[in-house]
């Protein structure tokens, strides 16, 4: 039994002395623990800023944004196009920034039966499938107000929703909502329409 515990502590020495010691290059300074039973993330494959690098051809570890990067939140906000506001101002601006061509309203007019229809069905008067299903206050896009509201306003609704009317800026790119404006304004211009909008023979037609 002194044998055993001798031989025991002499063991424990030896152990302790060969595998306790920190295998470094000589010095007795390491952050790293001499036997890692679990490495977690202690080594990873990363590469350091301002280091050398051969995977690129300039071997810099840091390359350049690509051309055209633009930095998050930056100069979105500062155009018209994106936010349907004045720059500079709170105002909604009152026709639509962008070109409206007609294959801007025919993508208007697609974008509009997938994203607005079911609520404010086909023609915009509010009474799409989801009223039928319970949702009883859907705007009617032919309303005086809503003809009135500056085009900047539409797609500020449609970008960040208004009361009960969640926003839609997360599904629909800009420019499609755009479109969307130009078809909604299509929309309740056919129903604005009055005789002098006829071509002139079918004017006169209509008056006999
Ligand atoms: C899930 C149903 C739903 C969908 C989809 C929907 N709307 Fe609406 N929308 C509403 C409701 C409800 C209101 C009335 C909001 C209120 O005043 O409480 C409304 C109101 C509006 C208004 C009037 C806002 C105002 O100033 O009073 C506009 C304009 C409008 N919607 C446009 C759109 C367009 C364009 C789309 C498609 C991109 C769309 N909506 C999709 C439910 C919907």
């Amino acid at each position: 039994m002194r044998y055993f515990l001798l031989i025991l502590g002499l063991s424990i020495v030896v152990v302790m002395t060969l595998a306790g010691r920190r295998f470094d290059d000589g010095g007795s300074i390491s952050r790293r623990p001499p036997i890692e039973v679990f490495p977690d993330m202690d080594r990873q494959p990363k590469l350091r800023p301002q280091t050398r690098n051969n995977f690129f051809p300039d071997q810099f570890s840091s390359q350049l944004p690509v051309p055209g990067t633009i930095a998050r939140g930056a100069p979105y906000e500062d155009s018209t196009a994106n936010t349907g506001r004045i720059t500079g101002t709170t105002n909604f601006v009152g026709t639509i920034p962008v070109a409206v061509t007609e294959q801007l309203i025919t993508r208007g007019r697609q974008r509009y039966q997938i994203n607005c229809s079911p609520c404010h069905s086909a023609m915009g008067d509010g009474n799409g499938i989801t009223k039928r299903l319970g949702m009883a206050v859907v705007g009617n896009l032919h309303d005086k107000r809503i003809v009135e509201l500056p085009d900047g306003e539409i797609f500020n609704t449609i970008s960040n929703g208004k009361n009960l009317m969640g926003a839609y800026g997360a599904n629909i790119s800009i420019n499609d909502r755009w479109a969307i404006v130009a078809y909604v304004r299509a929309l309740q211009r056919s129903r604005l329409a009055d005789v002098n909008d006829m071509p002139e023979a079918q004017r006169s037609a209509l008056k006999k």
